[in-house]
């Protein structure tokens, strides 16, 4: 459903990815492993529409997304949980997700409490303004700000990055419920452990390629990938 071709981005004259494709099947999991400046933040912000990528091409469900704008991308259906969360810290954890409501394909209460089921805590805390939640509570309300907008796929760079080791897992287990309610997850992440111990399929880019792919198993059975990933 989501599929990406021959995708090259730059900064400037800096090649920042070159030339990668990745598939995205209906419902499954896939993640994009690699070290720091693999050039995995700029795959994702070009298929989110925040980068305009040189070339390539970029499908969602046999429509070309590449040329369209953030906003028009998550109307058709792709949304990005950003490196860093970005959750607007003045309002509330649900103006929060009623905000990217609005900016969705038209949600309900229903998506609202979607999210909630998901992420208990933050019903608990959905009046609280966004800015005094913890980095956990952050990245689950960037994550349910992303599910309010009812994506077909869901693309989430480094969920894990700046939490504690409890709350990795309590993020990770609410990735791994959704992709068992079917949906579909483009995942970015530098834990390679946690990451091929959910995945479907996976992707290693280094120096902006993709220099390893294959399912989960594969990957944890590479001695490459063991070597710079998991020893
Ligand atoms: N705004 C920018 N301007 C110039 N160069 C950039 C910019 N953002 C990224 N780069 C460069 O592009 C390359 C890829 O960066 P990118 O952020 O995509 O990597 P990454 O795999 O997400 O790394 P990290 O694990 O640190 O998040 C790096 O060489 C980086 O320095
Ligand atoms: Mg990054």
């Amino acid at each position: 459903m989501l599929n990406v071709s021959n995708l090259s981005a730059s900064y400037g004259a800096i090649r920042a990815v070159k030339g990668i494709s990745l598939k995205v099947g209906q419902g499954s999991l896939c993640v994009v492993l690699g070290s720091n400046g693999a050039g995995k933040s700029t795959t994702l912000r070009s298929i989110a529409g925040l980068h305009r990528p040189v070339e390539g091409s970029i499908t969602l469900q046999d429509r070309e997304i590449s040329r369209l704008k953030i906003h028009q991308v998550v109307r058709h259906g792709l949304a990005l949980v950003p490196e860093g969360r970005m959750v607007v810290a003045p309002l509330t954890v649900e103006e929060n997700l009623d905000l990217s409501g609005f900016a969705g394909r038209g949600s309900d209460r229903s998506d609202r409490e979607r999210v909630y089921e998901l992420f208990p805590r933050l019903k608990e805390r959905r009046q609280q303004k966004a800015g005094l939640l913890s980095g956990g509570e952050q990245q689950m309300l960037a994550i349910g700000r992303a599910l309010m907008t009812q994506p077909q796929v869901l693309v989430l760079d480094e969920p894990s990055m700046g939490l504690a080791p409890s709350i990795v897992d309590l993020v990770f287990d609410a990735i791994v419920a959704l992709h068992k309610q079917g949906q579909s997850i483009l995942l970015v992440e530098q834990n390679a452990a946690i990451a091929l111990s959910v995945c479907d399929y996976g992707y290693v880019m280094r120096r902006g390629e993709i220099v390893v792919e294959g399912t989960a198993e594969m990957l944890r059975e590479s001695p490459e990938v063991m070597k710079a990933y998991l020893s």
